[in-house]
Order: structure tokens, then sequence, then C-alpha cells
């Protein structure tokens, strides 16, 4: 009985685990461009914070920041005070976009 109860916890622990996994097919590309203009490119000028487009970084750092959740991309932003308004369906959007125009992508976006 234990251990079919254990099973049960493990099989609803590994599917809630991938409901929340990073899954960039999942995530709209346009989409994800539209946010990064309307919400990154806004800040991420130049001027009030340093320039950023997907083709600023690899797609390995992208998914560094964008993985759990986006929680390091949080992370950095809770520093710079800065709220983030962003839901899940929203990171993998940004992270389908990210992932097509990274640095080392066939073609790099820079979003303009
Ligand atoms: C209100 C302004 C603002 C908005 C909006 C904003 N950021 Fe930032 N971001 C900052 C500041 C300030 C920092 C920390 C200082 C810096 O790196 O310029 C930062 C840091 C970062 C970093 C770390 C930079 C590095 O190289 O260490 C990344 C990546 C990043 N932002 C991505 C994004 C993405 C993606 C979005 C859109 C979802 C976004 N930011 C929206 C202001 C903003």
């Amino acid at each position: 009985m234990k251990k079919i109860v254990l099973l049960i916890c493990a099989v609803f622990v590994v599917s809630s685990l991938s409901l929340m996994a990073l899954d960039r097919k999942k995530g709209n590309v346009d989409n994800g461009k539209k946010i990064f203009k309307e919400q990154c490119k806004t800040c991420h000028n130049g001027k009030d914070a340093k320039k950023l487009t997907p083709a600023h970084k690899t797609r390995a750092q992208w998914k560094r920041y964008l993985k759990n959740n986006g929680k390091k991309l949080f992370r950095k932003h809770e520093k710079a005070n800065v709220k983030l308004n962003l839901n899940e369906k929203d990171i993998n959007d940004l992270w389908s976009f990210c992932y097509v125009g990274a640095l080392d992508s066939e073609k790099p976006q820079t979003c303009d």
C-alpha cells in the first residue's frame, strides 16, 4: 500500500515538473517578439538599461535566464527593483523567440 502511494506521488511530482518546464515548442515566436518589443526593449534600449536583443546572448544563456519559470530573469530584475509582468506562457513565448533569434542561431534577431 505504501509503495502505491509513493508511486502516485512520484508520478504527480514528475508530471507537475514537466508542466513547468521550459518548452519552446509550446511557445509562440511572434508573440515572444511582441513581448520582447513591448516589455523588454522599452528599458533595454541602451539608456534606461543596457541594450539587449535576442542576438546579444546565446541559446544556452537565454535558457539559463528563462528556465524554472524565469527564475534568474526575475532575480536579476528584483535586484534592480524592476517588477516583470510575465506569466508561464509569456516565458515560453519569449524562450521560442530568443531561441530562434539567439547569437548562435541561423538568423540572430536584433528586434528592430
Ligand atoms: C523597467 C526596466 C526593465 C524592463 C522592463 C526589463 N528590464 Fe531587464 N534589466 C533592467 C535592469 C535595470 C537590469 C540590470 C542592469 C543591467 O543589466 O542593465 C536588467 C537586467 C537584465 C538582464 C541581465 C543582463 C546581463 O547581461 O546580466 C537580462 C537578461 C534582462 N534584463 C532581460 C530582460 C527581458 C527579457 C525583459 C523583458 C521580459 C526585461 N529585461 C525587461 C531593466 C529592465
